[in-house]
């Protein structure tokens, strides 16, 4: 064999069935895993690269080397005989188009491969949503009255009816709004059961029986980096636009979490974030006031 095949083979040799074949397996067997362990690309092509200067080096540090590496090439370039003339034909006219093809297909082609950017959780919020509030965790003096008067009504037919619950009327206006605020929290809960709990679970665990479904898994609302750690206005954008209104800084995976201001009015949106924090057992994030 000559020179430069040698080199080749060499190239061959450690580029592919050292790192690709051998290295994998060994890390494999060293740490007892039950899949291979590739070498990560950033250091493949680290490695590559040191190979291909060391054996430029190697090449370029004597003439005769120089000499014996590149007859070869020349023999390919000006092909002394009808034969060595036909083989560069299929080289350059087959081997070659069919080699671009594969590298193409094989770039392009989709392949399971985890992305290598870290995924954000929470990127910035849209600035239309800054700055709302949940107009439900602080009712009105008149929407407290009217309920209260609605309890009114309710206590007397029930009072009437022996087939009714007894109805607790509030005695003044705190007491009401506390009791205005636990009936919508207990209207958002049987949103967020009709709505929510397919994907994020009756616990707000975010283990629902379609969670298993998804590759990116539906939020975890007890877990303290979810609803916890943004205020309920961000709470309210995510759960107004879902995964399609997420900027690419939240790729690679795309969100199912769906865009719910088509399928609820505003009010059960903010209604549902009761329950749904009520049933996590947290609370939104308070603005924190400069002093
Ligand atoms: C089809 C499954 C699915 C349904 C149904 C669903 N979600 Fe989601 N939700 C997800 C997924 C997946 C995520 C995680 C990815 C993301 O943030 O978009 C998520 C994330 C969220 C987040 C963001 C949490 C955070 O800290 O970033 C909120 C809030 C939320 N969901 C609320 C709701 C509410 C309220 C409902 C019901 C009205 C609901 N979801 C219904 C799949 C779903």
């Amino acid at each position: 064999m000559n020179f430069f095949w040698k080199i080749v083979l060499f190239f061959v040799a450690i580029r592919y069935g050292f790192f690709e074949v051998v290295f994998p397996r060994v890390s494999q067997w060293a740490v007892n895993s039950p899949d291979l362990l590739p070498a990560p690309a950033a250091a493949m092509s680290m490695y590559t690269w040191l190979m291909m200067v060391a054996i430029a080096i190697y090449i370029l540090s004597s003439e005769e080397r120089i000499a014996d590496f590149m007859t070869p090439i020349h023999q390919f370039l000006k092909p002394q005989t009808a034969a060595a003339k036909k083989g560069m034909q299929i080289v350059v006219l087959a081997a070659i188009p069919l080699f671009g093809g594969w590298s193409y297909f094989d770039v392009n082609s989709p392949k399971m491969v985890s992305p290598t950017a870290v995924r954000i959780q929470h990127p910035t919020m849209p600035g239309s949503f800054e700055g709302m509030k949940n107009p439900l965790r602080d009712p009105t003096e008149e929407q407290v009255e009217e309920f209260i008067a609605e309890q009114k009504e309710l206590a007397e037919e029930a009072a009437e009816d022996e087939e009714m619950e007894p109805v607790t009327v509030p005695n003044n206006i705190e007491d009401g709004r506390i009791a205005l605020v636990s009936k919508w929290t207990e209207e958002g809960a049987a949103l967020y059961a009709v709505n929510c709990r397919p994907c994020h679970g009756m616990q707000a665990d975010g283990v629902g029986p379609m969670a298993v479904g998804w590759r990116l898994q539906p939020a975890n609302f007890r877990d303290p980096g979810t609803i916890a750690t943004i205020v309920e206005e961000y709470a309210f954008w995510r759960v107004s636009k879902g995964g399609p209104g997420l900027p690419s800084a939240s790729t690679p995976w795309d969100s199912a979490m769906p865009i719910w201001d088509l399928d609820l009015s505003e009010n059960e949106r903010w209604k549902i974030l009761l329950g749904e924090y009520f049933l996590a057992g947290v609370g939104p994030r308070q603005t924190e006031k400069l002093e």
